[in-house]
């Protein structure tokens, strides 16, 4: 099969996605369509000039650049319906890549922005057009909740606390992001305990711009069933035999470690050595705006550079729907099982 072929094989190849960050999945199409219908500050007013804004490259690597990245879009967002449209974009574009299930998770503190809008009105919004794309698109959909290290505790501790309250909750998860090597996750321990309590189900960024001890933490201390990246758990034989007896997932984001200088190249990638340690593993995109990728092409990335078969690839869907946050994983795999089957 050729490159093409293989491409498009992969884009009508039905998918997972457990580890997507709608901040990251605002492409700079979508920035100038909502910018000039609703407002909003940009570095440049055109696709190809918002480019080297938004997108990395394998060429310049580094995950303080990466996370960088994410400025441009604080403070973007004018209105409500500007939030809307980018949610309801990205839900549709992950339709479009043939993604079945999607896991998208999001801060509200990012989307309010500095001092603007209430978070508890970011929810309603874009839990609404999520709900909305996804009931149009033909995608399965859940909002996970991402409180980020780098914004304080107190930020943090005021959105989980809000949304702890309510049941039936606008979130199925929790997750930790932001700079990991700066900003230890300690602080906000409490706070997924408090999140678990209240149902939720917790996965962490850990093991990616640092080593495998905070991997350990995660699964120890922190009780996440599933971990973002954990990619430097590969260090650590004993780590991964935990991993592995415990089937804590990783959610493996082959590009962004690339582009966050975690490993070097996509054929480098240790994917492969994690599978044959029985340490269970999901392929995602992380951030498709930033990377400037699609699911299919993470995947015609495992099978033209780590050497991945469709028989596999559908093993690790299944993994994924296994590890899904979704509130009834029995009926989701009722419907979505036969794909991978
Ligand atoms: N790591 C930490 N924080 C993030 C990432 C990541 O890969 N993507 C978006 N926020
Ligand atoms: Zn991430």
């Amino acid at each position: 099969m050729d490159k093409k072929e293989l491409f498009q094989r992969m884009r009508t190849f039905p998918k997972v996605d457990l580890h997507r960050h709608l901040e990251g999945s605002i492409s700079p199409d979508t920035l100038v369509r909502i910018a000039s219908k609703y407002g909003g500050e940009l570095p440049a007013c055109t696709v190809e000039g918002l480019r080297p804004y938004i997108h990395m490259t394998a060429e310049l690597p580094g995950f303080s650049a990466f996370l960088q990245k994410f400025q441009v879009y604080r403070g973007f967002y004018t209105c409500r319906e500007a939030i809307e449209y980018a949610a309801y974009t990205a839900v549709m574009e992950a339709a479009l890549d043939a993604v079945k299930y999607l896991e998208l998770r999001y801060s509200p503190t990012h989307f309010a922005g500095p001092n603007r809008f209430r978070e508890s009105d970011v929810i309603e919004w874009i839990n609404a057009a999520i709900k909305k794309a996804s009931e149009v698109c033909d995608i399965i959909v859940i909002p996970v909740l991402t409180i980020s290290r780098d914004f304080g505790r107190g930020l943090a501790e005021k959105t989980v606390r809000y949304v702890s309250r309510l049941k039936p909750g606008p979130f199925y998860g929790l997750d930790i992001a932001g700079n990991e090597a700066v900003n230890s996750a300690r602080p906000f321990s409490d706070l997924f305990a408090l999140a678990k309590k209240s149902g939720l189900h917790l996965t962490i960024h850990a093991g990616e711009a640092c080593g495998p001890l905070n991997v350990l933490e995660a699964v120890t201390v922190f009780k996440a069933e599933r971990i973002g990246h954990g990619v430097r758990s590969v260090e650590d034989p004993a780590l991964m035999a935990l991993l592995r007896e415990k089937r804590i997932l990783l959610e493996l984001c082959l590009t962004s470690n690339v582009h966050t200088g975690v490993v070097p190249s996509l054929g480098a990638h240790p994917i492969r050595r994690l599978m044959e340690a029985g340490v269970p593993v999901s392929i995602n995109t992380d951030d498709p705006a930033i990377s400037d990728i699609t699911l299919s092409g993470e995947y015609v990335a495992a099978v033209t550079h780590l050497g991945f078969t469709e028989s596999e690839l559908k093993a690790v869907n299944l993994e994924a729907l296994d590890h899904a946050f979704h509130p009834d994983k029995e009926n989701l795999k009722r419907r979505l099982a036969h794909f991978w089957k």
